[in-house]
């Protein structure tokens, strides 16, 4: 709790109300029509794993796992919440054998990350991730296929206008290796020059320095070698063919030298889908982390949506969705028979796929009444000691005000005649 003692939500967190859920849900439906569609295969990792595994596989000097992941220790063990999903997933791939099974693999995942970052418009301290992986394979055309993949999601919810698809190659890390020996010729006899957090960069990870947000940095950077300039023949054919099957698929993109991604383990392809303020959507690239974690080859490309994000950019759009916790029946009574006989109708009626609840408390008829209103029930049936005895219920329309007596026995009958098909919420085991 805060110092003052206030109940109040920890900063940079956030609820994910009901009203907020239908958003969710409309995204979780449409990432998962796609990916069935497409073979990809849901997998869930836990939160929260060794500290190292993220520090060997994102890279130690990177600012997601050096400054923004949430660190812990229990007993012994020095753990962290997952600030990304990649580097779980690609150790369950490590651990389970994946490799033994037909490559490339699909794997998909929805859920929430960590990373303690200054909490401001569409970045949050816990945010959930839609996240994609193709592992076993280095081909152009997967790479291609992750980035269809991701517009072909923002085109289902109808938000393709809004994002800007930059994207870059950085090359292989041979060719990364030798920019980043030019790049500490460059920064070490400017060294005084640079930021404290940046100093301490040269050595260790040279090219995070132009990330950074300082402005001497950002002065020297823009006169550093390019890393265009390094990247190998073989690298950029690949990069032209990815182009070529995009110009193929229709879709539009952007080149941007200056995209590299703020995670250490990406080589060649890089990508996102920014909005008009330069905030990304979704991200990803080609890495190959089981190379990273276990020195076995798995050229690999993936991407993550920040689903906060693309909730942002629905609510922005006027789009509503589909009220799914609507309620049709709200169930009235008075006296404890009544209310055993409305609990024995309300779970006829669920079986049924209606939506209805009611048969609560000891209030009056009429505040009942007005609580089936403020729940916009469109029918309430309402059963007293009088209707028991004669085996009947009072069926009331709440819109017109009007009601009848309907037989017990008919009742259920009564309703699904009043209810449209498609509105029944059915489901099945199988
Ligand atoms: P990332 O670019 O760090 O990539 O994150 C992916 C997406 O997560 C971003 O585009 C953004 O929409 C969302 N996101 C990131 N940080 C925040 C935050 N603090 N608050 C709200 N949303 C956020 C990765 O995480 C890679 N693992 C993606 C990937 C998968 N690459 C290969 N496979």
């Amino acid at each position: 709790m805060s110092s003052e003692n206030k109940i109040q939500l920890v900063r940079g967190m956030k609820d994910i109300l009901p009203e907020d859920m239908g958003f969710f849900l409309t995204i979780e439906e449409a990432i998962r029509y796609r990916c069935i569609q497409s073979g990809f295969k849901n997998i869930d990792t836990p939160v929260i794993e060794y500290q190292e595994l993220f520090e060997r596989g994102i890279g130690g000097d990177v600012d997601t796992v050096s400054k923004e992941m949430y660190r812990f220790q229990v007993g012994k063990n020095n753990l962290a919440l997952r600030p990304e999903m990649t580097v779980g997933i690609c150790r369950s791939y490590i651990e389970h054998g994946m490799a033994s099974l037909p490559q490339p693999i699909r794997l998909y995942s929805i859920g929430p990350c960590f990373r303690h970052d200054r909490p401001q418009k569409g970045r949050y301290r816990q945010f959930h991730q839609a996240n994609f992986e193709i592992m076993g394979s280095r081909d152009a055309s997967i790479d291609a296929q992750i980035i269809y993949m991701a517009y072909k999601i923002l085109t289902d919810l109808e938000l393709e206008d809004r994002f800007v698809l930059n994207i870059n190659t950085i090359g292989t890390p041979e060719c990364r290796k030798q920019y980043e020996e030019e790049l500490k010729d460059y920064f070490l006899p400017k060294k005084r020059n640079l930021s404290f957090d940046s100093q301490g960069k040269i050595e260790s990870n040279p090219l995070r320095i132009l990330d950074s947000k300082d402005e001497d940095d950002i002065i020297l950077s823009k006169m550093a070698p390019k890393l265009k300039d390094y990247i190998s023949e073989d690298s950029k054919d690949y990069f032209n063919l990815l182009l070529s099957y995009l110009d193929e698929l229709e879709i539009n993109y952007k080149v941007n030298d200056n995209l590299v991604r703020g995670l250490d383990y990406y080589h060649d392809t890089v990508f996102e889908f920014l909005d008009e303020d330069c905030l990304s959507v979704c991200g990803g690239g080609r890495y190959d982390l089981v190379k990273i974690l276990n020195n076995q080859e798995v050229p690999s490309m993936g991407m993550a949506f920040g689903m906060e994000r693309l909730i942002m950019h629905l609510k922005d759009s006027g789009f509503l969705p589909k009220k799914r916790d609507k309620i049709d029946v709200y169930v009235a009574c008075i006296g404890d028979t009544a209310k055993g006989k409305a609990m024995k109708i309300l779970s006829e009626l669920h079986d049924c796929g209606v939506h209805a609840f009611g048969a609560i408390g000891q209030s009056s008829m009429r505040s009942q009444l007005r609580n089936a209103s403020k729940f916009s029930a469109k029918w309430t049936l309402i059963i007293g000691e009088v209707e028991v005895r004669e085996n009947a219920i009072i069926l009331r329309d709440m819109d017109e005000g009007r009601q009848e007596r309907v037989k017990l026995d008919d009742v259920i009958e009564k309703i699904l005649s009043l209810i449209d098909k498609k509105d029944l919420d059915k489901w099945s085991l199988y």
